[in-house]
């Protein structure tokens, strides 16, 4: 019999199994980064346009901290987050950190393909010192602060006074933090990271996400000092260049007039 043997790869419970089958589940980076799977593609570029907007609002460069929410689960905060970190990580001579402030379902380890360690959590119960739980997040020099170990109160771990702390730490050393979190319906946190943050995106997720939702969580995070500058609308498939060629803009090959 052949039997794949995938480095890359988990094998499924052995339960699952037929006796004489293994079966591999791939563990990839999310599909969804496309800054890591198609940088020079129509939705990368999107990103980048939205860091661009984001830096023209930061003419003195100084260093900032932007949160990265919504109003419910699954309307692809964590992905936005990350991409929009590995388009921050492209501009020359900045220092960017992700930062997986979601204690309750955390994700981004998971999305790049990274085992979980300590982090957040961890420094801010007084446990490690932030410069010893950062790690490279596999793109280009973006830096991660991976969510940590696990804790039952989260809501109490997230203490304003703490989180003033931590993110005056990373600005010493990072001009862009960028930080995924929980919705903003379901609990407190996003609400509390969003008032300590000195910028929030919210993202919306085209046709599928409630307008009713979106509002009461934008009327939320306005309620606890969040500063919104922006909305991360994803899954815009209207304006996907395969569906209208106006919006596609490949390189033409070199002997093509390109008027
Ligand atoms: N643009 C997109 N189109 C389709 N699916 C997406 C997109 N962005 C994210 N997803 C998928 O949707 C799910 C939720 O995304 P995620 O970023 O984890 O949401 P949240 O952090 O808001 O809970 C994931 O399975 C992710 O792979
Ligand atoms: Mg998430």
């Amino acid at each position: 019999m052949f039997r794949r043997k995938n480095p890359d790869a988990v094998e499924a419970e052995p339960n699952d199994l037929t006796e004489d089958m293994v079966v591999v589940v791939d563990r990839a980076v999310n599909p969804y980064l496309v800054l890591f799977h198609e940088p020079a593609g129509y939705r990368a570029e999107q990103v980048r346009s939205l860091r661009n907007r984001l830096v023209a609002m930061n003419p003195d460069g100084e260093p900032k901290t932007m949160v990265v929410t919504s109003a419910v689960r699954g309307e692809g905060k964590t992905v936005a987050a990350l991409n929009l970190a590995m388009a921050f990580a492209e501009l020359e001579r900045q220092q960017v950190v992700l930062v997986d402030a979601d204690l309750r379902r955390p994700s981004c380890e998971r999305y790049l393909n990274l085992n979980a360690e300590a982090g957040f959590a961890d420094v801010l119960l007084g446990r490690t010192g932030v410069d010893k739980v950062l790690r490279p997040a596999g793109y280009r020099q973006l830096m991660l602060l991976g969510s940590g170990t696990r804790v039952g109160n989260p809501a109490e771990v997230l203490s304003a006074s703490r989180l003033d702390e931590l993110f005056h730490r990373l600005k010493e050393r990072f001009q862009y933090i960028i930080v995924d979190t929980p919705p903003v319906l379901p609990s407190t946190d996003a609400g509390v990271l969003a008032g300590r943050a000195d910028g929030t995106l919210m993202v919306v997720r085209l046709e599928k996400s409630l307008k009713k939702q979106s509002r009461e969580a934008v009327r939320v995070l306005q309620d606890m000092g969040g500063n919104l500058l922006g909305t991360f609308v994803t899954e815009l498939r209207g304006h996907d260049p395969e569906s209208d060629q106006r919006l596609a803009y490949d390189p033409l090959p070199a002997d093509e007039d390109p008027t």
